[in-house]
């Protein structure tokens, strides 16, 4: 009955090890390859809630479940704090995975979620360029230069040749350090220019939005002179009333939520009528002949983060980390002997204590 406890030295320890770029790599295919087999007989996805509030700062702290029947669930609680990299010098994203076996209830593991949300969202993202950009693509436009620009960036890497990178971000600061973040060590190595967003939007075949913009002050670019093939992976919003792309690119375009009904909750779904949205990334992985066509055409992937992906991150990491022997197994749970006795395990782990004192004391 033990807990794996995968810890930042962990996950740090399994990404040098595998390389960053094996790690995508993996992550992509079997995000992929689970949702080509996605059920949902199998795959429970509840909806997702949590607490918003204003105070002291404007934030949010949600729990994401999903349970794959009469195996395990697995529950990431993430908070949302946009304040937090200048007040506090942390992510906006903090996070971590926990799994349950759901025929007991034992806690199998639990896992950062901050790294494992970077990658599982990039990841996403890639799993719909692959099949929505247009092919020859080469120029991607980054609007919203932090933490999830940076491995989505890498994601879009690894499954299109990038020529040329354009970004902006509202914050002059981030964005003077976004180039060299997201190239280190020759991970992408592209031409990066800062652009206005209106320059940034024509020249763009891939534009990805990863902006914490407020609820109520999208869209964060305007619908002019955009490429007809254009494809965008629209990260940022995740809140009712929060949105970053103008209506009328969403009404021309085919439009892939990864959840419907959470993207039509707090998507850029929420500004379509319900019936005009008519697939997901489920369908567009499992009938991939149905969308050969679109790559000419422009398209939006709604990523609002779903529960399923969280699933398949934390399962990779948990194998990598089998097969490196890395990670802490404790015993979190007070199980007893006797399951009908509470205290037991006070009793009991007492006696073997003193039964360890007294044989270290023999020998
Ligand atoms: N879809 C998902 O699964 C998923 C997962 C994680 C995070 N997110 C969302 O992605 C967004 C970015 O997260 P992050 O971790 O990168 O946050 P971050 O704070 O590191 O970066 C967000 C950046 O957006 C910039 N920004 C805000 N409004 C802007 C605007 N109008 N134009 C240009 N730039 C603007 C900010 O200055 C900031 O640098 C958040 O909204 C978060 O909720 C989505």
């Amino acid at each position: 009955m033990k807990t794996m406890l995968l810890s930042k030295e962990d996950c740090r320890a399994i990404a040098r090890h595998a390389g960053l770029d094996v790690l995508m790599d993996e992550l992509i295919d079997r995000l992929t390859r689970a949702i080509d087999e996605y059920d949902p007989q199998r795959t429970s996805v509840l909806a997702r809630d949590g607490f918003h509030y204003h105070n002291p700062y404007h934030g949010l702290l949600e729990w994401m479940p999903v349970m794959q029947v009469g195996d395990t669930a697995t529950v990431k609680v993430v908070g949302y704090h946009p304040a937090n990299p200048t007040v506090k010098g942390l992510p906006t994203i903090l996070s971590t995975i926990s799994n349950y076996d759901v025929t007991t209830g034992h806690l199998v593991g639990l896992v950062d979620g901050t790294f494992l949300t970077a990658l599982r969202t990039a990841a996403a993202s890639a799993v719909a360029t692959r099949v929505l950009a247009k092919s020859g693509s080469d120029t991607v436009g980054m609007i919203g230069c932090g933490a999830q620009a940076v491995s989505q960036l890498h994601a879009l890497s690894r499954v299109m040749s990038i020529d040329r990178v354009l970004f902006h971000d509202r914050d002059p600061k981030v964005a003077a350090t976004f180039a060299e973040r997201a190239s280190v060590g020759g991970r992408v190595s592209a031409r990066f220019d800062q652009t206005a967003t209106a320059a940034l939007v024509s020249t763009s075949d891939v534009l990805c939005t990863t902006t914490s913009v407020a609820i109520g002050e999208g869209p964060v670019f305007e619908d002019r002179d955009l490429r007809a093939w254009v494809h965008v992976n629209a990260v940022g919003s995740d809140f009712s009333g929060k949105f970053e792309l103008p209506r009328s690119l969403l009404e021309r375009s085919l439009v892939v939520p990864d959840c419907r009904e959470q993207a039509q909750r707090e998507g850029e779904c929420q500004q379509l009528p319900p019936d005009r949205i008519d697939t997901d990334l489920v369908a567009l992985i499992q009938q991939r002949e149905r969308f050969v066509g679109s790559r000419d055409k422009s398209s939006v992937f709604d990523s609002t983060g779903w529960a399923y992906e969280d699933h398949v991150v934390m399962q990779l990491f948990l194998d990598h980390a089998r097969e490196m022997g890395v990670g802490t197994a404790i015993e979190i749970e007070s199980h007893t002997d006797d399951p009908h006795d509470p205290y037991d395990f006070i009793v009991s782990g007492a006696k073997s204590e003193v039964g360890s004192r007294e044989s270290e004391v023999r020998s």
